[in-house]
């Protein structure tokens, strides 16, 4: 390894056999106590944390120059390291430390408005603000050196099994993923665009077309739309395209990645990933990507009800609605009321008129006790709750039913502290290739327009039928988060062309959207299919947190802002000008 110029070691490799060694270290001052006539210091670099003495036994302008050293200042020390006469045994280089022979401050800071510590109470935008200094913290730099790792055996992976990493442009048309895009206005073709793209997903098939038979790319991608705690305006895919591939080979092209990086990055073996239908996955958990550590499934109890006399479910159920149920076990006695008023105001928010419950026991008690004997004796055995339980049922649009309870059943199990630790993975295939607009009902395909119907699915285009279609689509998903998604491409111009037309795109408008890939599809298409990963969700999911931003070296904020460089900002008219935009927001 290159060696630098003066030191001779990190700050955390020194051990009990360096004793005696005279050594230099460079780093960031953690603390500097000054004892009286006795200084030390812990110096930190990315490798650990080291104590430094300056005392009797260093020259006393030595001594002076460690008093000098504050909170952060960057330091070098020449020393010998010597056996510590107390050992701190939570530090690795605990057993030693180096005793100065010379200290030389290398840089200053002022204090700092937060101090660089591992569990940080100091406010996000703050550290954002000074993400250099939120980024010294080792809590933090493990998880970019995780995420390097972790591209490296992507990487190292994707090669051995002959892909080849192709870059895409930044600056290109539109690829509809969903989300709005950002748009970069051109200089040199007045009043028209470039948009960034969402995914590489134009680019890798027509790589495909292009015969390169396999490709990936680890790439960063750009949507404009509602932030979450799981997502960035610009993130990065590890995307995946191959000819000749079947769903299955893709499928398990994808479990060996993840299995890859959960073993080298996590240290965790992988077992065989469920397969599920969506259809499947909203029945039992109201959600496409659920999260399947922990049970509390749902039941479908429609027509356990259907003909109740609790006239709320009855009429809701009459207008065409569903109620589904699921048991939080042992709940009766530790839910408050105060809880359950939290959770029905929680499913309200997906538009589910409310949440009913009621505790198991003879009588039942709560609002579901309205119910008939043996309604409530055919919910309990549906659903297998028992005396003490707490019965949670929605009822209502089947929408707002598994949007309602599919939130729920999560955010319960985290309250109630019953989610176990660990990692559980599964597939969820088959989703609808169309749903209707609710607002424009107008039909949007639910993946991407790329995604093949399932082949026996085809005929269906054009005949109105398109509702009842299933797409050859697949995401996989791990402890509820979607951590990679993909599909198996129309190669067929004409069943592509039908697809635009089914999502409302005129002949014009698909032409002068993406009569590009029309026209290379019309040129010699293999069979293909591929997929993208979430890598900064994988990383997330690795480095055990639920904050996105802490697996990303500059992150934006919530609201799409970078604390640091105070990007977005405003820019000069004359810049403006040149690129024929005008602010309509300056009246
Ligand atoms: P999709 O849109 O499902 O598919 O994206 C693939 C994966 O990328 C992650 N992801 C995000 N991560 C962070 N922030 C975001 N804003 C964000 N949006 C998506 C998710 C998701 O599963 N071109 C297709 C892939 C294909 O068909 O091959 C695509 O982009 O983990």
């Amino acid at each position: 390894m290159l060696k630098n110029a003066r030191r001779t070691h990190t700050c955390g490799e020194l051990r009990p056999d360096h004793a005696g060694q005279t050594v230099v270290v460079q780093g960031w001052a953690q603390n500097a106590r000054d004892m009286g006539g006795v200084v030390f210091v812990n110096l930190r670099d990315r490798n650990g944390l080291v104590q430094v003495v300056a005392d009797e036994r260093s020259p006393e302008a030595v001594r002076q120059a460690a008093a000098g050293v504050h909170l952060e200042y960057v330091v070098e020390v020449e020393g010998v390291v010597q056996l510590r006469a107390s050992p701190n045994p939570k530090l690795p280089t605990g057993m030693i430390e180096i005793v100065a022979s010379s200290v030389k401050i290398l840089s200053r800071t002022p204090p700092l408005p937060f101090s660089i510590e591992g569990h940080i109470s100091a406010n996000e935008d703050l550290r954002l603000q000074y993400r250099y200094l939120d980024l010294r913290r080792p809590e933090v730099q493990k998880n970019l050196v995780a995420r390097h790792r972790a591209a490296i055996a992507v990487r190292k992976y994707m090669d051995a099994e002959g892909f080849v990493e192709v870059e895409t442009p930044v600056l290109t048309k539109a690829t509809p993923e969903g989300a709005r895009d950002y748009l970069v206005p051109s200089r040199v073709h007045a009043g028209q665009w470039y948009a960034l793209p969402q995914s590489p997903q134009l680019f890798k098939q027509i790589l495909m077309v292009a015969g390169m038979d396999r490709y990936f790319q680890i790439v960063k991608c750009f949507r404009d739309e509602d932030l979450r705690a799981d997502r960035q305006p610009e993130f990065t895919q590890i995307d995946i395209e191959m000819s000749f591939a079947t769903r299955e080979m893709v499928m398990e092209l994808a479990t060996n990645v993840v299995k890859t990086l959960w073993n080298e990055i996590g240290g965790h073996t992988v077992p065989e990933i469920p397969v599920i239908s969506y259809t499947e996955a909203i029945t039992r958990f109201g959600v496409d990507a659920p999260d399947t550590r922990f049970g509390m499934e749902h039941t479908v109890v429609t027509e356990l009800l259907r003909n109740t006399e609790f006239s709320v479910i009855r009429g809701l159920l009459d207008a065409g609605g569903i109620a589904k149920a699921f048991v939080v076990k042992g709940g009766g006695a530790s839910v408050s009321r105060k809880q359950l008023d939290a959770w029905t105001g929680f499913v309200k928010s997906y538009k589910l008129g409310g949440l009913m419950y009621g505790k198991v026991g003879a009588p039942w008690t709560g609002p579901l006790s309205k119910l008939s004997e043996a309604e409530l004796s055919a919910i309990a055995a549906a659903t297998g709750a028992v005396e003490g339980d707490l019965v949670l049922l929605g009822a209502g649009n089947p929408n707002a039913v598994n949007a309602g309870l599919g939130k729920l059943r999560p955010a319960v199990a985290k309250e109630l502290g019953v989610v176990p630790p660990g990692y559980s993975f599964v597939w969820v295939v088959d989703f609808p290739s169309f749903e209707k607009d609710e607002e424009s009902g107008r039909w949007m395909a639910v993946h991407h327009p790329f995604t093949s119907p399932r082949p026996e699915a085809i005929p269906l285009l054009g005949t109105g039928r398109e509702g009842e279609m299933f797409a050859d689509a697949y995401d996989i998903v791990c402890n509820g988060y979607e951590i990679g998604g993909g599909s198996i491409r129309i190669h067929d111009p004409d069943v592509q062309a039908k697809v635009f037309s089914t999502i409302g795109l005129t002949d014009e408008e698909a032409k002068m959207k993406f009569g590009f890939l029309l026209d290379a599809l019309r040129h010699g298409a293999p069979p293909h299919g591929g997929l993208a990963f979430g890598f900064d969700r994988i990383i997330m999911l690795l480095c055990g947190t639920d904050n996105i931003r802490d697996v990303i070296a500059f992150p934006k904020t919530t609201s799409a802002q970078d604390l640091m460089s105070g990007a977005p900002s405003p820019v000069d008219a004359g810049q403006l000008k040149e690129l024929y935009v005008r602010n309509t927001n300056e009246g």
